[in-house]
């Protein structure tokens, strides 16, 4: 007997703005997504490509004069092939799907008072086929793609203003949707504004005032934190049953040795991450944070309101993406790597992916033991996978042993973690299909069980083919994590 839930969430998780493509089909207006370049070499210096971000490319992207250059633009074409896709998850026995919903389909420039009925309508398709698919959607409502006209005007979450404009977002979605939705994302991994300001928050560097780089980045955060609480209460209050989560990328770090320096400077990299997560679990901000804002002189909006609004409405349970582990170490003479968005110390202990990620399924167990033991409310893995360059063969085969091998020792892990007690609602795989990359854009970044026939330039039939994952991965749901040979 598998010792997880029969009810347990076995799917996978994509982002509108990696896959959907028809960036401006049926009235959708330009998100922050549609600006982003295709980036294979990035600097590890500067993973997350903020330095990319200037309001002369903002300006260039909105001229469109050469599409080809933004790839997500393109996406995968999943708003025209979402039918055939969703058959192909049915065929693996998913049981779940996380979507999110672009913004710009429902409200073009971020500020109409009504939706555009046309995205309202796409996404009763998408939900009426996955209901008939019997998969139960999660739907992330901000998953790096507000509308560029909020980023360009009011320099994005940075003014108070676009609180209301994302209310009134998400109360469409919920009334639209909620017949359908059970379980709500507010924001996509919210800890990594401080990392990408621009994808995250719609922040673009070059319209901050000079030295208030810091201070704008953490007051865009304390509004997201407002709109997810604002949004949580509605939620709860339209839609019966509703579970609404807060979403973290799970950056869990090691010291490098033992020297008590290491330790300290890895505990307080611990504690930055964990933050985002104590906001929207226990209602508040950690002290330690708050005498860091003083510290720096940080001076940060923050009415009895909002406080009031944070504290009363905390999520019922915690997402979190998990790819690597990084390592942390005082000195500088360490070898780095890279990771998701972030650089760190090589573990030697460690294999990594082509991009550098380094594969530490051990780590996943850390980091559920850990968030299940600090906030003990159910949890949710709603990313987890390997980016690699797969090969299609002449006989349209792909034979991807590594990112079995990948998820199958991930799968153990999170099977012990639940054997130690952990309570773990469902695993959605980042990604079930192969999409656009979020951090460089590439298509050749492959994540899917699914095949797809496209590369960087947009080139290919968009034929879709099962790789060997496809076929253990159906056994794996079918036998409820108890057959991952
Ligand atoms: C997560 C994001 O951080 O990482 C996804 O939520 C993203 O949108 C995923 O795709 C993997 O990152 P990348 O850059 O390889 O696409």
């Amino acid at each position: 007997m598998s010792i997880l839930s029969t009810h347990f969430l076995w799917g996978g998780a994509w982002a509108a703005n990696q896959v959907e493509g028809a960036w401006n089909v049926d009235g959708k207006g330009l998100s922050v997504a549609d600006v982003a370049t295709f980036k294979p070499n990035l600097d590890l210096q500067d993973y997350a490509g903020h330095n990319h971000i200037s309001m002369e490319k903002v300006d260039y992207a909105i001229k469109g004069e050469n599409i080809a250059e933004f790839p997500k633009r393109r996406g995968i074409d999943l708003y025209h092939h979402f039918e055939q896709d969703i058959a192909l998850f049915q065929e693996m026995g998913f049981k779940a799907l996380r979507i999110s919903i672009a913004w710009t389909r429902l409200f073009p420039s971020g500020e109409e008072l009504e939706p555009n009925q046309d995205g309202v309508a796409f996404y009763h398709r998408l939900f009426q086929v996955m209901k008939s698919a019997n998969i139960e959607p999660i739907v992330t409502l901000s998953h790096y793609e507000m509308p560029l006209n909020l980023a360009v005007k009011y320099n994005g979450w940075a003014n108070r203003r676009v609180i209301d404009d994302f209310v009134r977002f998400s109360t469409v979605c919920f009334k639209e949707y909620g017949q359908y939705v059970k379980y709500w994302l507010t924001f996509n991994e919210i800890d990594s504004i401080v990392r990408h300001p621009f994808t995250s928050g719609g922040i673009i560097p070059d319209q901050i005032e000079q030295g208030k780089e810091l201070e704008t980045i953490y007051q865009a955060l304390h509004y997201q934190f407002v709109a997810s609480a604002k949004v949580t209460q509605i939620a709860h209050k339209l839609i019966t049953g509703s579970q609404v989560g807060c979403m973290l990328t799970k950056l869990t770090t090691y010291p490098n040795t033992c020297k008590p320096q290491d330790v300290e400077k890895t505990l307080k990299r611990n504690l930055d991450n964990l933050f985002f997560s104590d906001v929207q679990v226990f209602g508040k901000y950690p002290p330690l944070v708050l005498k860091r804002f003083e510290r720096l002189g940080l001076h940060i909006e923050m009415t009895e309101e909002d406080l009031q609004i944070i504290e009363n409405n905390t999520v019922d349970f915690l997402s979190f993406s998990y790819y690597m582990s990084l390592t942390e170490a005082v000195s500088d003479n360490n070898e780095k790597t890279a990771g998701n968005t972030v650089m760190g110390v090589k573990n030697p202990y460690l294999p990594s992916t082509e991009w550098g990620w380094q594969i530490d399924p051990l780590g996943l167990k850390i980091s559920l033991i850990e968030l299940y033991d600090r906030y003990q409310i159910p949890l949710m893995i709603v990313e987890n996978g390997m980016g690699t360059v797969d090969k299609l063969t002449e006989e349209g085969k792909v034979h991807d042993d590594y990112r079995i091998s990948y998820f199958r020792e991930h799968f153990k892990a999170m099977i012990s973690a639940v054997e130690e007690g952990v309570k773990l609602l469902g695993y959605t795989s980042w990604a079930p299909i192969d999409l656009i990359s979020a951090s460089t854009s590439q298509m050749s970044k492959r994540y899917g069980f699914i095949y797809v026939d496209q590369d960087d330039f947009g080139r290919g039939t968009l034929k879709r083919y099962k790789k060997d994952s496809f076929e253990w991965y159906k056994k794996v749901i079918a036998s409820n994590g108890e057959d991952l040979a």
